[in-house]
């Protein structure tokens, strides 16, 4: 790679949406800045874009419709993607990294299913690739998982890291609406998008919590190997049986070392969960993020902040893009691929969970000790009870320790097929808590 002390280094940018618009802002209002953090000026060389004639608060003369010409031109020394999705972005990162550019992204759905070969691309040529912006927007997470903290042991990563989500679930916690009506208000004021299913149904989380599991855990972890479940089923009825013990219900993305008797593993998904009120991700409201990281030197740490939107997105890229152009002009390089624990992923049934169970069940003698052995049976052990008696029937809230996961969902099926359960009312995971 040339030393480039003094030289500017030359930027291009594929897509120019929300995100690029403000990346172009940011590169011109603060050039002067930015040259002397770097040690060199930051130019743009060109932005490819689809239709040009749609982009007109950036200069003409940069726009291009040839990505491929763009990311291949001796002119550039460093790629910065921000069109999203798997094609053409994997195929013009590969070459530019291939070419020895230095590549940073946003693209979290590429880095969650194709991490390998960037990665290996990237080590071929010596070429840096950062992607802090591709996992909750703004809020520096994947410079303190990949750097900061190399030299701890990560055993938890847990966050709220889809903003959609959490304003839907938000609402429903403080209005008492159904799913339904929340999504419609949330779409009608611009935080759901039209098509909400990468959102509602968890994929985008699924996308963050794959890379996350991959940097804290030194593994090798995909979109395909998380569990996934969106918040399409959550009821008013949880809602209501979360905040009468004191929790609120989030979309967690969780990310943690399990122990087994194959050995250690790692267990990655994410689902809607109940903690409690107390807990520091309860107080995230409305479309912000945040992340929970526990390490055995470092202990807790929170990190939050807005997860999504053009300029929170841009700030992190500018990061990015001022360390890799550092590199450039120093002949440094950022970290590698860190893959060596090669920690393999446990299926659910397999991972320790705790479920909050509300049932509705006759209220007579022998309904409380014929519930309680379907829980003996499988061997999940019951931590706390609650029941209400009403007029014919009763409420009964059962919240276990914990139990591998597929334990008590045998155990919640044969519940509901108890005669003296009349419904069963809602059924959640706790997390947040001890077990
Ligand atoms: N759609 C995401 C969210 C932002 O709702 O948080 C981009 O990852």
């Amino acid at each position: 790679m040339a030393s480039h002390e003094g030289k500017p280094i030359r930027v291009a940018l594929l897509g120019c949406g929300t995100v690029g618009t403000e990346v172009v802002r940011l590169l011109t209002d603060q050039a002067a800045d930015l040259t002397a953090r770097v040690g060199a000026p930051i130019e743009l060389a060109g932005i490819a874009v689809r239709r040009p004639n749609k982009h007109r608060d950036v200069p003409a003369e940069l726009l291009t419709t040839d990505a491929e010409a763009l990311v291949t031109s001796a002119d550039v020394d460093v790629v910065v993607e921000v069109i999203g999705g798997i094609e053409p972005a994997r195929t013009l990162l590969l070459a530019a990294l291939r070419g020895g550019k230095s590549v940073v992204t946003a693209n979290k759905a590429l880095l969650a299913e194709h991490s390998a070969e960037l990665f290996e691309a990237s080590d071929a040529s010596g070429a840096d690739l950062y992607f802090e912006a591709a996992v909750a927007g703004a809020i520096p997470l994947l410079r303190p998982l990949r750097e900061s903290l190399a030299g701890d042991r990560i055993t938890r990563v847990m966050g709220i890291v889809n903003g959609t989500t959490n304003f839907i679930l938000s609402g429903m916690d403080s209005t008492g609406a159904s799913y339904a009506e929340t999504l419609e208000e949330a779409t009608r004021l611009g935080y759901a998008e039209a098509d909400p299913t990468a959102d509602v149904d968890g994929f985008d989380a699924a996308s963050k919590a794959a890379i996350l599991a991959s940097l804290a855990f030194h593994s090798r972890v995909t979109a395909a190997d998380v569990h996934r479940e969106g918040i399409a089923q959550v009821s008013a009825a949880d809602i209501a049986a979360a905040k009468a013990l004191g929790r609120t219900v989030k979309l967690l993305a969780i990310c943690e070392r399990v122990a087994h008797d194959e050995g250690e593993g790692i267990s990655v998904r994410v689902h809607p969960a109940m903690i409690p009120t107390s807990h520091p991700l309860a107080s995230v409201h409305g479309a912000f993020n945040a992340v929970f990281v526990e390490a055995d030197a470092a202990g807790e740490m929170m990190f939050y902040g807005q997860g999504a939107g053009g300029a929170p997105t841009a700030s992190a890229v500018l990061g990015d893009l001022v360390a890799v152009a550092r590199n450039r002009v120093h002949r440094g390089r950022g970290p590698r691929e860190s893959a060596y624990a090669n920690l393999p992923v446990r299926p659910m049934g397999q991972t320790p969970t705790r479920y909050h169970i509300s049932l509705d069940v006759a209220d007579r003698a022998g309904v409380l000790s014929q519930v309680a052995a379907v829980f003996a049976e499988h061997d999940v052990s019951i931590a706390a009870v609650r029941q209400e008696g009403r007029v014919d029937d009763a409420s009964l809230v059962i919240v276990t320790h914990a139990a591998t996961d597929a334990a008590l969902r045998s155990t919640v099926d044969k519940i509901g097929g108890l005669p003296v359960v009349r419904e069963v009312v809602s059924v959640m995971r706790v997390e947040g808590e001890e077990t």
